[in-house]
This record gives structure tokens, sequence and C-alpha cells, in this order.
């Protein structure tokens, strides 16, 4: 039996806290909470509360716990250097060191690392540290996405039609966020459909999980401020309605050279998560960003359906052996959607913006799955805080079975609270795979 320490406090750990759990070595889970979770609280021995930068607290803990190694969830605590702390305290963890964990915490590290190696998927970019020759710039490219460069939780990109219309007001933005930022990406604006590969690295292999498609934006149809992710799918079929195995083999093959390329970068194996965020545009599959983590909503698509053992996979990460072995997932599909206070997402000042806290009530969920994120549980019940409450997820053999199941666990959710019922619909799906023709058929290349 081994004991394993998991770092983070939202619904992606609650579905990592569930399939460490669930492995047949039967470990003993200690979790490191910044907020207390009352999903991962109930699968764990002993719970420790704390930020995620204070490094001693996290290293004594793993130490007092006896954890044989540990999992990091957000990327607050890799950018805080987590991983090398418990290295030095003797602790493996699933997870890159800081300067490795620069794939999510610098865009321009790893646009960078893509022209140097020369692997394919980047844009048109470039990244500018004062607006020195910024407006040149913006006069070259038609449309533009700005990026910060550093970690703005999900929400610092903007992408012109959406957020500004002008070149003017691009140089605006852009120097805005160099009073704040050490950089700033301005990269050509790509037009397509996103999904999410989260790999699993052990630096030497790089092994895919069941493509994901996350739906970021706050409203049904797509509309509204940009938020952590309201809901994702991923289907029976390990491929998405609107990709084919190619598509899903570049974004491997791209991942798998960015694992060699960082070793051969920093001496270092990469051993952990990475998540592409990638695009099929009328060029082929571009990268839109890394991330150092499983995503959140993503991990509860996968995490439920993986049928290799976790604790062995976690194993196999540390040890190097990811190659020794087959990772297998159930033919299922699965649809989450997250419950949210209704101000979630909304600008400070609008009317309906996050309520301080309100209490939910949580009705027959029928054999959806349930995973807590931001949730407070009190005497009286469970409340919500201004941020996403709680993940629910529908898995059957089809979509259109696993998004019943989870708009009907949706509904039974009562309180001050709003969900895109449109994730996982027909509806919504087939404009995807109109959007993806059309931009296929544009290439000329059938596909
Ligand atoms: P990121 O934080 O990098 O994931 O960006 C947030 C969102 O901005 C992505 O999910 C995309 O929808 C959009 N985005 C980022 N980069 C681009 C790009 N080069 N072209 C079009 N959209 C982009
Ligand atoms: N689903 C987006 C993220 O985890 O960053």
């Amino acid at each position: 039996m081994a004991n394993i320490l998991l770092i983070g406090n939202g619904a992606r750990e609650h579905a990592l806290a569930e399939a460490i759990i669930r492995s047949s070595h039967k470990p003993g889970l200690f979790a490191y909470m910044k907020a207390n979770n009352p999903g991962i609280a109930q699968c764990a021995e002993k719970v420790k509360l704390g930020g995620y930068g204070d490094l001693r607290q996290i290293t004594d803990f793993a130490r007092e716990s006896r954890s044989d190694f540990a999992i990091v969830g957000p990327e607050d605590p890799l950018n805080n250097g987590v991983v090398d702390a418990l290295k030095s305290a003797g602790i493996p963890a699933v997870g890159p060191g800081k300067l490795l964990a620069r794939l999510e915490t610098s865009k321009f590290f790893t646009r960078n690392l893509l022209e140097k190696y020369g692997i394919p998927g980047n844009p048109r970019f470039r990244n500018f540290t004062s607006a020195a020759g910024m407006e040149a710039y913006l006069d070259e490219l038609d449309a533009v996405v700005i990026k910060p460069d550093g970690l703005t939780g999900g929400k610092g990109v903007l992408v012109q039609g959406e957020h500004f219309e002008t070149p003017r007001e691009a140089l605006t933005h852009c120097r805005d966020i160099l009073t704040g930022h050490p950089s700033v990406i301005i990269e050509e604006k790509l037009d397509g459909e996103e999904f999410s590969l989260q790999c699993l690295s052990d630096g030497k292999t790089v092994v895919a999980t069941p493509p994901v498609q996350d739906h970021k934006r706050r409203f049904p149809g797509d509309s509204g401020p940009n938020t952590g992710g309201m809901g994702s799918y991923s289907c029976e079929t390990h491929l998405l309605p609107f990709l084919n195995e190619q598509d899903v083999k570049t974004g491997l093959e791209i991942t798998q050279r960015v694992a060699d390329a960082i070793y051969r970068e920093t001496g270092e194996h990469y051993r952990g998560i990475m998540y592409g965020g990638f695009m099929v545009t009328k060029s082929g599959v571009k990268l839109i960003e890394y991330n150092a983590r499983f995503g959140d909503p993503e991990a509860m698509n996968i995490l439920p359906i993986l049928e290799t053992d976790f604790v062995d996979i976690c194993k196999a990460i540390l040890e190097g052996t990811l190659s020794q072995g087959k990772i297998k997932f159930a033919d299922k599909a699965t649809v989450c959607k997250y419950i949210v206070p209704k101000g979630y997402g909304l600008p400070a000042g609008h009317p309906d913006a996050a309520a301080a806290s309100s209490k939910i009530e949580i009705g027959a969920i029928g054999n959806a799955r349930l995973y807590y994120s931001s949730v407070d549980k009190r005497d009286d019940g469970i409340h919500m805080t201004s941020s996403r409450a709680i993940g629910v997820v529908g898995i059957a053999a089809t979509l259109a079975e696993a998004e019943k199941i989870a708009e009907r666990a949706a509904g039974a959710i009562s309180g001050q609270v709003d969900h895109r019922p449109d994730i996982g619909t027909r509806e919504l799906i087939e404009k995807r795979i109109n959007h993806m023709k059309a931009i296929r058929d544009n290439t000329g290349d059938g596909r």
C-alpha cells in the first residue's frame, strides 16, 4: 500500500481523488487544499488546508503523511515550484518542476520552443517586451490574438473581433499588458475547432488520452465572456465528431516532439501531464497553448472512464516506464456540465454578478457522477462561493444518452445556479461539424 499526496481543491482534483482511491493498490490519500472540498475530504485519510505558495507546509505534510509520491492538480503550485520543493525533500511528484512548468506559465517559452526545434503547430507570432515595432506587426497580420506572458487563469487572452476590433485598440491593450507583464505575444488569429488532448508524459514516452472539447464561453450558443470552462464532452469512439484520427495523431506527435525538445533544452525529463489545446484549421492542426496539468473540466471526462489503474500510471510516469504498458479507457461517451452561481464570469458591477455565497440543494442526480469544486459544506448544507460549484458528468454508450444523464443531474441542483444546457446536444455539435466541414472543404483536401 502506498500513500499519495494530492494537491488541489477543485472538481478536477475530486476526479483525481476518486481515480486514486479506486486503485487496486488501496493507497492512502492525503489531500492538501487551499479550501476544503467535501468530495476530496471524503476520499482522503487526512486533509491539510493551506496556501499553494506555502511550500514548507506542503513538504512537511508530505513527510508526515509518509507519502510515496505526490500528484499536483492545479497550475499555481506548479508555478510556485512545489515539485522542486518535494523533490528536495525526497518525494517524487507527478507534475513538472518550475522550469518545465513554463510550458504553461510562459506562452513565449512554448512558442519559442516549437520554433527553435522546428516543431509544426505555431501560428505566426512575435513576442514584444516593449511597444517598439508593435504597430508595424499589427499591420502585417489580418486579425490578431494578444496574449500576456504569465499565468492569467485562462482569462487574459484578447481576441480581435471578440474583445476588441481595430489595430489601434490592439496597440492600447498591448501597452496596458506590458505595464503588468514582462512581455506580450501578438499572434495570428486562427479559425477552426478546438480540442483538448491531455497527454501523459514520463519525459521519453508521451501517451494521449481521449480528446475532449471544452466550452469556455459563459452562455449557450458560445456567447458571453470566457470562463474557466462551462463543460465538456468526449465520444465513445475516442475521437470527436469533427476530428479524424490523423488530427489526434498530429496533436500527439507535436506533444512527443515538445517533450523531446524540453529534454534537449533543459536536460530534465517532463514527468507529468502535457495538455495541448489544439485547433484544427484550414492549414492543419495548430497549437493554441499547453497546460502543465489536467484540464478542468476535461479531467472529469477521462478519469472516470479510465480502465487502467491510475496509481500504476503515476508510477510509470515517475519511473519512466510509460512505453511498457497500454493505457485503456472504456468505449463510453461523457458529458460534463458545470453548475455555477448565476453571476459566475460576469463583470463586477453587473446586476447578476456573483453573490458572495448562497445555499444550493442537491436533489436526485440519477446515475450521473458529481464532482465538487468551489463549495463550502456548512452545518445547514452546501453553499456556493463565487466560482464554478459542481461538475456533473453523464457517462453512457452514446453522446445523446450521456448528455441526457448530465442534463437531468444539472436540473436536480437548485438555488441561484446556472449551467449551459446546450453542451453535448446534437444542435451544438452539428454546428461544430458544419464549421469544420466548411473549413476543410475550403482547403480542397476533402477530409
Ligand atoms: P488560451 O488561454 O491560450 O487557451 O486562449 C483562450 C482562448 O482564446 C482559446 O481557447 C481560443 O479560443 C482563443 N485563442 C487563443 N489563441 C488563439 C489564436 N491564435 N487564434 C484564435 N483563437 C485563439
Ligand atoms: N479547460 C481549460 C483549462 O483547464 O485550462
